[in-house]
């Protein structure tokens, strides 16, 4: 199966392929002793500069983190600002989509950006981020509160 609910009209075919492909390659420096749960992401950035990320466990496990807040952290260090995709890519039969904490971070710094989830075997879903994250919690909210206290 390879489905893909979303448009794709401004990203050729090619470039989602190498996208996917830098996200498996990416997943292949992941270091998850723990739960062997291999995670590869890839984002692209406006310009168009790749950044990659996987997953880094640690011995206390909550130091944990995941590929996609690893290549934002990248990118965003870097310099980047503005971002146009992702992707991820694990080894499950069920396309893997971003945890929670993932969801938040990308939504915060990446927008509604096209996020493809791919795994091993070729299956590729595409999905924006309003759909993974709907009524999200952003700096918006922050303000409202700061404008009230004066
Ligand atoms: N993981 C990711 O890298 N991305 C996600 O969005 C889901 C979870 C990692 C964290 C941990 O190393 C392993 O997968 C199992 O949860």
């Amino acid at each position: 199966m390879s489905t893909e609910n979303v448009s794709t009209e401004n990203v050729s075919k090619e470039n989602l392929q190498y996208l996917i492909e830098t996200a498996t390659n990416a997943r292949q420096c992941a270091l998850a002793r723990y739960s062997n749960f291999c995670v590869g992401a890839a984002l692209e950035a406006e310009g168009g500069a790749v950044y990659t990320g996987c997953n880094v466990e640690s011995a206390a496990y909550e130091q944990t983190i995941c590929a996609e807040r690893v290549a934002i952290w990248k990118a965003l260090s870097e310099g980047e600002r503005k971002f146009t995709r992702l992707a991820v890519v694990v080894d499950t039969e069920r396309l893997t989509p971003p945890c929670g904490a993932c969801r938040q971070v990308i939504w915060e710094f990446c927008g509604d950006i096209p996020v493809t989830l791919a795994n091993l075997r070729g299956d590729i879903e595409t999905y924006h981020m309003k759909e993974l994250l709907p009524h999200p919690f952003d700096s918006g909210f922050l303000e409202e509160t700061e404008a009230e206290r004066e």
